[in-house]
Formats: C-alpha cells, sequence, structure tokens
C-alpha cells in the first residue's frame, strides 16, 4: 500500500510536498490541467483560487492535494463504470458463498465474472499477487489468498476484497459475508460494528474538509466499542491507478492531513479487531495479514468521490 503520506509525519517534508508536488502553472486560457479539455478559466481556476486562500497548518499535517488524483468528468464516468462491474461481482460472491465451498472457486468465479464483462481484475499479478481477489476468513485481516484448501465453513466471517480495472479506470471494495448466515453474537458485532465504522467515517468526508474527518469518525466508532484499529495498512487514493495518494488512516483526528476536494475518490477500508491492532503477515506465502492474537478481524471497503455538495459512492 502506498502509505508515503503517512509516514511523513517531518513537518519540513510535508511543507515542501505541498508546496511543490504535483502543481502545474496554468495561464487562464490554456487547457486545463485535470485532462477536461477546457479553459482553465472555465475549469479549474476557480477551484486552485480557492485552494491558494487556504492557509494550510502544516503541525496538523493539512497538505494541498496534488492533481494527479483530482479526477475529470470523463474520469469519473469511467470510474462510476467500473464500480458497477465491481458491485456485481461483490454480489455474485454473495451468492455462492455457502458452507462447503473452497475460496478458489470464489476467485475462479469472480475471474471469469469480471472479464465477460469487459473489465480485469486489478489485484491478478498485483505485485506478485497470484490470484484475482483477496478472501480473508476470520483472524485473516485482509490479503487471504484463495485456495481449493480453503473451505469455508458455517459461522465463518469472511471478507472477499475486489478491485475492477475497466477501460483503464480502477474500483475497490469489499463486504463481510457471514457464512451460511449465522455466526456468534460475538462475530456478528464485530462485523456490524465494522460497517458502522466505515459508513461514519464516509459520512464525515465532505468537500474543503480534511481527511482526519474520516479517520477520527472511523477510529472513535471502534473504540468506543471495545475494538482496535489496524494502523499497518489503510485505505488510498484510487481510480487512475489502483493504489494513489493519500494513505487514509482508520484512526485520527478532525481537521488533520489531506484537505478533500471535489474530484478526489478513494477508499474508505476499516480493517478493524476484537482484541489488539497488531498484525503478523504469514512467512510461507508473504501476503495473508493475519491478526497477531488470532482473534476474529473485519474490514469493509467503498471506493468514495468526494463531489460538490457530498459524497458519491462509486463502489460498495
Ligand atoms: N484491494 C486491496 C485494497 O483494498 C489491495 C489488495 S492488493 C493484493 O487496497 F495484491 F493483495 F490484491
Ligand atoms: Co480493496
Ligand atoms: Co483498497
Amino acid at each position: 500500500m502506498d502509505n508515503s503520506v503517512a509516514k511523513n509525519y517531518n513537518v519540513g517534508i510535508v511543507k515542501q510536498r505541498s508546496m511543490f508536488m504535483g502543481k502545474k502553472k496554468n495561464d487562464r486560457n490554456e487547457l486545463c490541467w485535470c485532462g477536461s479539455g477546457r479553459k482553465y478559466k472555465k475549469c479549474h481556476r476557480d477551484f486552485d483560487e480557492r485552494i491558494d486562500s487556504i492557509k494550510f497548518n502544516y503541525y496538523k499535517g493539512q497538505v494541498r492535494p496534488p492533481q494527479n488524483i483530482i479526477n475529470n468528468e470523463k474520469d469519473i464516468d469511467g470510474i462510476r463504470k467500473s464500480g458497477v462491474v465491481n458491485n456485481a461481482t461483490l454480489d455474485l460472491m454473495g451468492e455462492m458463498i455457502k458452507p462447503g465451498i473452497d475460496t478458489a472457486s470464489l476467485d475462479k468465479a469472480a475471474y471469469e465474472f469480471i472479464l465477460s464483462h469487459g473489465g480485469y481484475p486489478a489485484s491478478l499479478n498485483y505485485e506478485g499477487f497470484p490470484k484475482s481477489v483477496c478472501i480473508s476468513v476470520n483472524d485473516v485481516v485482509c490479503h487471504g489468498i484463495p485456495s481449493p484448501d480453503t473451505i469455508l465453513k458455517e459461522g465463518d466471517i469472511v471478507n472477499v476484497d475486489i478491485t475492477t480495472i475497466l477501460d483503464g479506470y480502477y474500483a475497490d471494495a469489499s463486504r463481510m459475508y457471514v457464512v451460511g448466515g449465522k455466526t456468534t453474537p460475538e462475530a456478528q458485532r464485530l462485523v456490524d460494528v465494522t460497517k458502522e465504522c466505515m459508513n461514519l467515517g464516509i459520512a464525515a468526508a465532505k468537500p474543503w474538509g480534511w481527511l482526519g474527518d474520516i479517520s477520527a469518525a472511523c477510529g472513535n466508532h471502534a473504540h468506543a466499542n471495545g475494538y482496535s484499529v489496524v494502523t499497518a495498512l489503510g485505505g488510498h487514493g484510487v481510480g487512475k491507478d489502483y493504489h494513489l495518494e493519500p494513505f487514509v488512516a482508520h484512526v485520527g483526528e478532525k481537521g488533520t492531513g489531506m484537505l478533500l476536494v471535489p474530484g478526489m475518490t478513494l477508499t474508505v477500508e476499516p480493517m478493524i479487531n476484537q482484541g489488539k491492532p497488531e498484525v503478523d503477515i504469514d512467512e510461507k506465502d508473504n501476503w495473508t495479514v493475519r491478526t497477531a492474537d488470532h482473534k476474529l478481524s473485519a474490514q469493509w471497503e467503498k471506493t468514495i468521490l468526494i463531489t460538490e455538495t457530498g459524497v458519491e459512492i462509486m463502489s460498495s
């Protein structure tokens, strides 16, 4: 995951990045930097002026979003369409998940479904990941590798995480499924509260707000329910590529981090643990992330767009 922003707690570095990184000077009559084909003065000039008028508090890690993560109308339409295929693939997973099914069969069905709709599964061979989707069962936090040997049984809690590339645009989402529809009250509560964390995070996202508003809403709800939040991994910008800035932490403080502006697409994907927040990576496959204490973990993920007035869900 791209956590370059999260690592930049050094104030000097953050300041330098936000002033010079990814910002192209544009003349009024030139074509806008966003690639819309419109003149700058009719496109992102007011937007840039509004950002220029903001006094970023570098001590709160407040930074200007880089231009490469701002989507134009065509990009947004592309991501939205990719999201439709991605959602339908997650629906298919929901129909197939039953006691006795192995996770490699789910992966194969997802692969075939995405291809038959003109897309491609972004996770396949991504950084060497060997399968099309991630399937993470019980104490697996994320990046579970589908396998014919992983056979789902009644009461398992399972995350399927799917990213579709359609026409070059990425949409990333995951859902929890309870195998057989029934599990323990403890596991069910973890699944439900984790979904609430994601939804509260998304509800806190608004244009001209701050990334930390999302993080705080997610994390506070998890902690209020006695759970811990995984901080080793997080959400990310997504759309024109798989993992873009910013790194989206699921704990944090309101009013901190990157400015949220219309045209940004990012994921909110809290990983919430029943026990301790620490995780281990499987030494043999180098992918599977498990809770260090082997207690349960849950995750839900949506891709969201920051609009002029609020948020649009692009994949869920
Ligand atoms: N879809 C995951 C995310 O939410 C990333 C999976 S990368 C993989 O960002 F290689 F494990 F597939
Ligand atoms: Co994902
Ligand atoms: Co993601």
